[in-house]
């Protein structure tokens, strides 16, 4: 009987060797072996399954990072999983395996802005060319398409403006031409979404944010398919890109919980939104409205929706959204999200970038929420008290 993925994270990793639930944290830059004939029999088998957990040294990883990568490949459906130090270090690695000079590549214009700062201008340098598309009018990719086009990047949704995209359709016009796919998919991780299912041949997650869930670790996750394998595995050597075993294992633990988590932050997240939709100064960039593009686009490719939403709010005075911000009691004020704890942000300039498609207007601020794992009834009472400074 094949377990489901819920029992899956609670059942995996034992070691009955030391007799604990949990697997050991193997720390080594030196893999030690018994005669110099065993080091050549583990090369040989690494040689013949590179996939297989066969070490050499230090910076192909340990036993911890190698289970790890198996519980992130059985999540995803994948046929490996690299990990990296950051989330971004993934972003990276996805990007640096299959891109060369000359080559162009296609951005989702809402795309994390260290994503869009890394492609629009650092691979400029190495002459490669970046083209931002639309994430809601798919012909933006079609019409930008040449021969030369190598990798088609996209987030879903997008950073801090939401949108969901016609993935399959993505994936359709890229196979069409041979393109490779990657896709950032942090906000949902593949307990709620599996890209490498319906034909992406690349798919990140920061594991920063939900799967270690404490705020407390960094660390990256790019799974991929057997097409995509041989260009990152030859890249992942050449960086030195390694996740250490001690960041490995806090991850790993905070799978254990993955499954609970989301659903709590997702049960709460809809109770905020629900709340906050009542409000007509401001729209909600979460699944939430029922006759919407971004709804209709969630609901045929997402199980679920995580805890981080936008508002666009629409004030006279700019004040008033800091004020708002600064009133809420229960929401810290930081970067990252995924933790257990709700976070909240003014997103101007310097985290959304000038992009080419968003058409927000003076007096349009966008506003981003991390819903936590605290009582939803607290969070909207914190809430309800803030927005009377929304003027
Ligand atoms: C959508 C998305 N992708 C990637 C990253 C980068 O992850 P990390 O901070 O682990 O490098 C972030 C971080 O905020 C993010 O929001």
């Amino acid at each position: 009987m094949k377990k489901s993925i819920n029992t899956f994270l609670k059942h995996t990793a034992k070691d009955f060797h030391n007799q604990s639930v949990n697997p050991p944290v193997v720390r080594a830059s030196t893999i030690i072996f018994k005669s110099l004939q065993d080091i050549r029999k583990m090369q040989k088998k690494y040689k013949k399954d590179p996939r297989g957990g066969h070490f050499d040294y230090g910076r192909q990883g340990t036993s911890t990072t190698h289970i790890l990568q198996k519980i992130l490949s059985e999540l995803e459906e994948s046929y490996h999983t690299f990990l990296t130090p950051t989330g971004f270090g993934s972003v990276f690695l996805a990007i640096f395996s299959v891109v060369r000079p000359g080559d162009e590549i296609l951005v989702a214009d809402p795309v994390y802005l260290p994503t869009r700062l890394f492609t629009e201008t650092f691979l400029k340098d190495f002459k490669i060319k970046t083209k931002f598309y639309n994430p809601h009018d798919l012909k933006t990719i079609s019409q930008n398409i040449t021969s030369k086009t190598k990798l088609i990047f996209v987030e879903s949704p997008g950073s801090n403006t939401f949108e969901f995209q016609d993935l399959s359709n993505i994936v359709k016009i890229a196979k069409n031409k041979k393109i490779f796919t990657a896709i950032d998919n942090t906000w949902a991780t593949p307990y709620f979404f599996k890209p490498i299912k319906i034909g992406f041949d690349m798919s990140i997650v920061s594991a920063t944010k939900y799967y270690s869930g404490h705020s407390d670790v960094m660390g990256g996750s790019l799974a991929v398919n057997k097409k995509a394998f041989k260009y990152v595995e030859q890249t992942n050597k050449i960086t030195g890109l390694r996740l250490s075993p001690d960041d490995a294992y806090l991850i790993l633990r905070g799978l254990r919980t993955l499954d609970i988590r989301l659903e709590k932050h997702q049960s709460n997240a809809k109770k905020v939104a629900a709340f906050l939709s009542k409000n007509k100064k401001i729209t909600l960039l979460y699944p939430y409205k029922k006759d919407s593009f971004n709804f209709r686009m969630w609901k045929k490719y997402y199980k679920g929706a995580s805890g981080l939403m936008g508002l666009r709010i629409k004030v006279k005075n700019k004040n008033s959204i800091k004020k708002f911000i600064n009133s809420l009691k229960l929401f810290g004020y930081g970067y990252s999200w995924g933790g257990f704890e709700s976070l909240a942000l003014h997103q101007e300039i310097v985290e959304r970038g000038y992009r080419s498609y968003l058409n927000l207007k003076k007096d349009e601020h966008i506003v981003r929420l991390h819903i936590g794992l605290e009582d939803a009834k607290d969070l909207i009472s914190d809430l309800k008290n803030a927005m009377k400074h929304i003027k």
